[in-house]
């Protein structure tokens, strides 16, 4: 059995089942590229400070590079009775090099490099989630642009509201994406500083220079305070915290295009990429990955709520509960990042079917609003409007009648304000045109967003 690098203290053996249940080899083995980068980071400054001595350190990094190669060609058996990452590395470390690799841990604690470690990963995991993100926006942009004429029904309560261009709809969610990824740059910010030489606690006895590594491992400056340091897991909780606010806005997106592609909506189809069919009704094709994408939301709610969990009520400073960060924080950014790409490509293989969205704007009075409105711009107060129009959309549903088909005699029996010219607003195409302000879902205005979204995209890259 590997002999334990805190073995020092200790006359019996671990029993076999408490290091089975306290070890996170299984999980904590994907940071050994964010381990390795930090140790060979801390090695050059424990030279540079005349800790150890050069050659030590380049001996240090020399074994430390080669375990990096053994473990990405898959020749490293990781050892649970060597408990986690850092662990498994150092031992190996010390049996490749000998007692030198045991320098390495000067001036540092497994609770500092833990933090350092979860810390580079989570930078280089965000700016993988911001690719995605950025496809699915380009996807959203593409659909957009490719259906800009397409008019449905737009809703509130899931009741016909009035009609919106379909390109309006897809850029809402470009508009939730947008501030997403705000909420990801913004916690980067956070994240982007070095705990490492915190020690186990209370900083170190030796003359380290933290600045000096925080530079080589590109951060933007260092932790205050070492208790702190050690024991803050907010960066995961942020991330958390905007992962949740994301599944939220690609469950709800998810929710929309199982509805649309439903035979009583009928206004999209998935394809068939996304769908599986039934085992037992021939005629199915049932919308499973935006269903398991809504699914997996909350997960990663739960993932959430965890991590709030475990950190609730800790002591300061670490305590090996938060050991327990890493699997939610780890299968969050799986689920985000699947997520995320599927629906990229899920989006940008979508086909409209605009002739039923359109069909579906013209039905439920789409454009009653826009006969108030009309109203109004003759000098009737708004309220009074409402009303004349409640009583034509009455009069419209005993007829069995849509508004645009009533004859100018029975506009005028509810408002002698009506004139010839009411059939030019109460088309489907009059009325989405008309609301042209910015943020509005007339073409004009939607296609200045494309534009700006577009433009902004352009400068970022
Ligand atoms: N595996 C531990 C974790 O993930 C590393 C830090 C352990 N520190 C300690 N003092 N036991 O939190």
């Amino acid at each position: 059995m590997s002999k334990k690098p805190w073995a020092g203290r200790f006359t019996q053996p671990t029993d076999q089942f408490v290091e089975a249940f306290t070890a996170s080899i299984d999980f904590d083995q994907r940071l050994y590229r964010y381990d390795i980068q930090g140790s060979i980071a801390h090695a050059r400054m424990l030279a540079r400070q005349g800790i150890i001595a050069e050659g030590e350190a380049r001996t240090i990094v020399d074994g430390l590079e080669a375990i990096l190669a053994d473990i990405e060609q898959g020749d490293f058996e990781f050892s649970v009775a060597l408990e986690d990452i850092h662990m498994n590395i150092e031992a190996r470390l010390i049996e490749r090099i000998g007692p030198v690799g045991g320098k390495l841990h000067t001036a540092r604690s497994r609770n500092d490099q833990v933090a350092l470690d979860i810390r580079l990963y989570l930078r280089d995991e965000l700016n993988r989630i911001q690719e995605y993100l950025d496809r699915l926006q380009e996807a959203l942009l593409n659909q957009a642009e490719a259906n800009l004429g397409v008019i449905m029904p737009g809703y509130t309560h899931l009741q016909t509201a009035q009609p919106v261009l379909f390109s309006h709809h897809l850029l809402a969610y470009y508009e939730m994406l947008r501030r997403d990824a705000g909420r990801f740059s913004d916690l980067f910010k956070r994240l982007n500083v070095l705990p490492l030489g915190a020690g186990a606690l209370a900083g170190t006895t030796f003359p380290i220079d933290r600045e000096f590594v925080a530079e080589q491992l590109g951060f933007a400056g260092v932790t205050r305070n070492s208790l702190d340091s050690v024991s803050d897991r907010d960066f995961a909780l942020e991330f958390c915290a905007a992962a949740s606010i994301l599944m939220m806005h690609l469950s709800r997106f998810s929710e929309e295009l199982i509805l649309w592609s439903s035979a009583d909506f009928d206004f999209i189809t998935l394809s068939d990429a996304f769908c599986t069919g039934s085992s037992i009704m021939p005629q199915k094709k049932n919308p499973d990955v935006p269903e398991l994408v809504r699914g997996k939301t909350g997960r990663v709610y739960g993932n959430l709520m965890g991590l709030l969990t475990v950190m609730k009520a800790l002591p300061l400073a670490y305590n090996k509960d938060m050991q327990e960060d890493k699997e939610p924080l780890f299968d969050t950014l799986d689920t985000v990042i699947g997520s995320l790409k599927i629906f990229a490509d899920m989006i940008a293989q979508l086909s409209v079917k605009a002739d039923s969205m359109r069909q579906a704007a013209a039905r439920g009075f789409s454009t009653a609003t826009d006969v108030a409105d009309y109203v109004v711009r003759k000098g009737v107060p708004f309220r009074d409007a409402h009303e004349i129009v409640g009583k034509t959309v009455r009069y419209c549903i005993e007829q069995s009648k849509d508004i645009p088909e009533l004859s100018l005699a029975e506009f005028r029996s509810f408002s002698e304000h009506i004139d010839e010219d009411i059939y030019d607003y109460v088309t489907l195409d009059a009325s989405v045109n008309a609301r042209r302000a910015t943020g509005g879902t007339a073409r004009e205005a939607v296609q200045r967003e494309i534009a700006s979204a577009r433009r902004e995209r352009a400068e970022r890259n």
